[in-house]
């Protein structure tokens, strides 16, 4: 029988964020780092790479990279052994309906969600297959389990990244690597930023509501790879308490 049930620990595991500029990916480098894990901080922002990787200290490094480019985000992983990967790197541009979309936004946001993630679990895969073990982690949303007005072709490459994490499970069935997917609803970071383009804009998303932290999904990223080797977290969708579902925010002004 097995009884085993103590957490995996992070020290030692050689991990690999993208996005880890900001948000999501920040908080999931300090949170594995601070489990003992050594990280390797990949964005297109080097200067904050750079800040985050001297606060980290110990053995964190970083390249800038922009997963767009395939052969960029190969030469990542060359002569590297990454045993925990988290595809974070994501984006959203406009709120616009299809018929006013801007097609250079579109090719934006699927040329990152979609085929930057490829890219990065395709150049993953050989180490952690050679290791016939290890997590790979991919930031999806509940905007890959629900469309809402205006979030088109966002929905899109986020139900896209939702079937990539079900297409792996099939793919690599038996090669010893745990599969994650992790869909939070809304989280305060620069995301709402850089999808409206104007702060006020940005702060009006969570106005009078509680949303996620980036720490809140970090956390859930830590619990899912420090689960005993026998037990794969395959899918957690995280709401706020105040949101119901991608149109259903209760605003208590608290
Ligand atoms: N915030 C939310 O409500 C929410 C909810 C569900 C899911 N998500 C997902 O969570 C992930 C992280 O988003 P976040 O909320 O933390 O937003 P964020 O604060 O804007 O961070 C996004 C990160 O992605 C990086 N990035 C964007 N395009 C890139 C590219 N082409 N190459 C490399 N890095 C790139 C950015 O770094 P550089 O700009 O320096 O390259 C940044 O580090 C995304 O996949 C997002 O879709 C967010």
């Amino acid at each position: 029988m097995n009884d085993q049930t103590d957490p995996l620990p992070l020290a030692g595991r050689r991990a690999l964020v993208t996005g880890a500029s900001s948000g999501i990916g920040r908080a999931t480098a300090r949170a594995l780092a601070g489990a003992g894990a050594s990280v390797h901080l990949v964005a297109r922002r080097e200067e904050r790479l750079a800040e985050l990787a001297e606060e980290l200290g110990g053995d964190a490094t970083f390249t800038a990279a922009d997963v767009r480019d395939a052969g960029g985000v190969s030469t990542l992983f060359e002569g590297q052994a990454f045993d925990l990967v988290v595809a974070n790197a994501g984006l959203s541009r406009g709120v616009a309906p299809l018929h006013e979309g801007d097609s250079d936004d579109w090719a934006e946001m699927i040329d990152t969600n979609v085929k930057g993630v490829l890219h990065t679990v395709r150049a993953a895969l050989p180490a952690l297959r050679a290791a016939g073990q290890g997590d790979l982690v991919l930031l999806g949303s509940v905007a890959g389990r629900q469309v809402y007005p205006g979030g088109n072709v966002y929905n899109a490459s986020k139900h896209a990244v939702r079937a990539i994490y079900e297409a792996l499970r099939l793919d690599e069935f038996g090669s010893g690597i745990r599969f994650t997917t992790v869909d939070p609803g809304l989280v305060e970071t620069e995301f709402s930023l850089v999808r409206l383009g104007d702060q006020n804009a940005a702060d009006s998303v969570y106005e009078g509501m509680t949303p996620l932290t980036p720490e809140d999904v970090a956390d859930a990223i830590r619990y899912a790879v420090t689960r005993p080797p026998h037990v794969n977290i395959g899918e957690i969708v995280l709401w706020p308490t105040e949101q119901a579902s991608t149109r259903d925010v209760h605003r208590s002004g608290h």
